[in-house]
This record gives C-alpha cells, sequence and structure tokens, in this order.
C-alpha cells in the first residue's frame, strides 16, 4: 500500500463549465466557459467506499449512487492509480445547470479529478488527467468523449484528440465573448445519452471532409486570434443536422444571432442551448444576446440567455 507523501485530509476544487464541439469539432473541441462552476469537496475516510452527497444550486436529480454520477469513476481510478485503500467522502457543491448542454457532468468530474489529484498528490499530467475524468462521462452518457472534461480542466480553448487520448490547450483572444441562448424546454433524462445515439454510425467521405478542414480552420483561428476564421468555420456535418431538428426555431435563431453580429453559432455540447462566438470589439455580445432570445420567441418559445468569457482551467480553492 502507497503512503502519502503529504498530510491533507481533505480539499476543495472548483471547475467551470464548458461548450463544445463548436460544430465541427464534435467531440474534439471545448471551451470552458465563466458562468457556472462546480466545487467538489473530498476528505478520506476509514470506510472502504465512496460515498457521495450533493448540494448546491443544482443538485436537485443529480445521481448520490458513485457509479452513476461523473465523480465516481474518476475517484476510482485515481484511488486505485494511489494503490490507496481508502474510502472517500465526496460532497457536490452543484451549481452547473444539468441538460443544457453546458458540460454540467464534465465539470463535476473535472472538479472531483483535479481535487483528487491533488489530494494523493498524483501530480498526473494534463493528458492523465483529462483521460481519468473522461471516465465520468462515460457513466453519465454512455461514451468517455473528453471534450467538456478537457476544456474544464485546463481552461479556454481545448482540442482534444488520439487514443488515448491527448491534449492542447490554446488561450483563446481575450475579446472573444459566447453568447448562449436555452429554449425552456423541460429537461430530459439521459439527454446526452438520447443525442448521441442520433450521431450517424458512419458518414460519407465527403462530409468528414468538410469537418476535417473546418475544424482546422477552428483550431487555426484560436492559434491567431481571429475569431472570423473560428465562427466561419463552425458548421457541422457530423451531429448538428439530426440534433438540430430536436431544436424548435433552430434555423431562425442561427439567423438572428448572425443578423446582429456574431462570427459563428453552434448547438452547445449535446444541445439544446446554442453558443453563438462574438468579437466584443466589432460587435455587441448583448444585442446578440437578444436577438437569440427573440429568435426563439418568433416561434413561440421562451428562452433564456447569457453572455460569457472563456474560463480559466480547475483550481484547488482549498487544502488542509
Ligand atoms: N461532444 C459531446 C456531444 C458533448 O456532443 O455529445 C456532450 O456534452
Amino acid at each position: 500500500m502507497r503512503r502519502i507523501r503529504s498530510l491533507r485530509r481533505e480539499a476543495v476544487g472548483q471547475a467551470y463549465c464548458s461548450t463544445a464541439n463548436l460544430g465541427a469539432g464534435f467531440d474534439c473541441f471545448g471551451l470552458a466557459l465563466n458562468k457556472y462552476s462546480d466545487r467538489v469537496q473530498i476528505r478520506f475516510t476509514q470506510l472502504n467506499k465512496i460515498r457521495l452527497a450533493v448540494k448546491g444550486a443544482y443538485s436537485y436529480g443529480v445521481p448520490k449512487d458513485s457509479n452513476q454520477n461523473s465523480a465516481g469513476p474518476p475517484a476510482v481510478a485515481l484511488l486505485e492509480r494511489a494503490r490507496l485503500k481508502k474510502g472517500l467522502f465526496i460532497t457536490i457543491d452543484k451549481n452547473v445547470p444539468q441538460g443544457l448542454g453546458l458540460g454540467s457532468s464534465g465539470a463535476t468530474a473535472a472538479a472531483c479529478t483535479k481535487t483528487l489529484d491533488h489530494l494523493l498528490d498524483l501530480r498526473l499530467s494534463d493528458d492523465e488527467l483529462v483521460r481519468v475524468a473522461s471516465l465520468g462521462e462515460r457513466a453519465v452518457a454512455g461514451t468517455a468523449h473528453a471534450d467538456n472534461v478537457g476544456a474544464s480542466l485546463l481552461g479556454g480553448f481545448v482540442i482534444v484528440f488520439d487514443n488515448p487520448v491527448r491534449t492542447i490547450s490554446i488561450k483563446p483572444p481575450s475579446k472573444l465573448r459566447i453568447v448562449v441562448a436555452t429554449p425552456g424546454l423541460r429537461p430530459r433524462r439521459n439527454k446526452t445519452r438520447i443525442a448521441r445515439g442520433l450521431v450517424p454510425r458512419r458518414i460519407e467521405t465527403e462530409k468528414a471532409l468538410l469537418n476535417v478542414g473546418r475544424a482546422s480552420a477552428i483550431a487555426t483561428g484560436f492559434s491567431r486570434g481571429d475569431i472570423e476564421l473560428i465562427g466561419a468555420a463552425m458548421s457541422d456535418e457530423i451531429a448538428e443536422p439530426r440534433r438540430s431538428r430536436l431544436i424548435p426555431s433552430y434555423d431562425n435563431v442561427k439567423r438572428l444571432a448572425f443578423e446582429a453580429g456574431a462570427s459563428g453559432v453552434a448547438i452547445s455540447g449535446a444541445g439544446p442551448s446554442l453558443a453563438a462566438l462574438v468579437d466584443e470589439t466589432r460587435h455587441s455580445p448583448r444585442m446578440v444576446s437578444r436577438a437569440m432570445v427573440q429568435g426563439f420567441a418568433q416561434k413561440g418559445v421562451q428562452a433564456s440567455s447569457f453572455v460569457a468569457r472563456p474560463a480559466p482551467e480547475a483550481r484547488i480553492v482549498r487544502s488542509r
């Protein structure tokens, strides 16, 4: 059995929510948003099991069974990695709303992974942290997609690629604002699992080529700080054509967002929110936000919206 070098008994970590995909980067791109964040407190216990408690503004309906909560599998994996026979008591302060397409489960998994890596003094690399955190997504969505956890852990714009997953993290341009508009649909249980079931298992080469080209342009746009280039490449041929049918007024909201000055618009993660990228030195994010809400309203759908900036990486808030 391994001895922990530090004497830490408990720690609290925080990770922000995120928007995944950005259109052409299905399952490969994540962008952390500074609107909501989850906090996870972890302490060691003598009982040889993982217990969860969930509190906070959006705790309702969050599973407390550690196999079904995105905090559980990363915690198990890290304890195994540390070869430590101890129990954990994990308290999730759930402040990222679920079911909106803002990487809620990813934020919890990221905060848990960051905190436990610290407590166990494992000092995992960024890539390893993202791999571990993605195990939490498998518990919730059926697959270990790493785009949301990548962004929540590393902050800013993150590319996840390859198997096993590797990551590239790029600092977004400081003038970038992200407008998120959410139709007031009743959140579905297992929404992400269902939305992932809509993604075609096979795609034509022609469509794959379009996505590869656009995704490359988006990545280049982030490297160059070119918001117009990022926005111009945000269309998707893989997931969005099928998922957009579930979002009332999708075309109308997109059109109005562009007219109000958005550089690009895509479904945020598995939806139903739409995320628009805006260069705030050229256009008003508030106007884009209003236009998107209006776009939903024109088709009789009530919606809410907010404007966010790219968020920093997950961090340890407290440790003793
Ligand atoms: N890339 C994932 C998807 C994000 O679109 O299904 C889900 O949160």
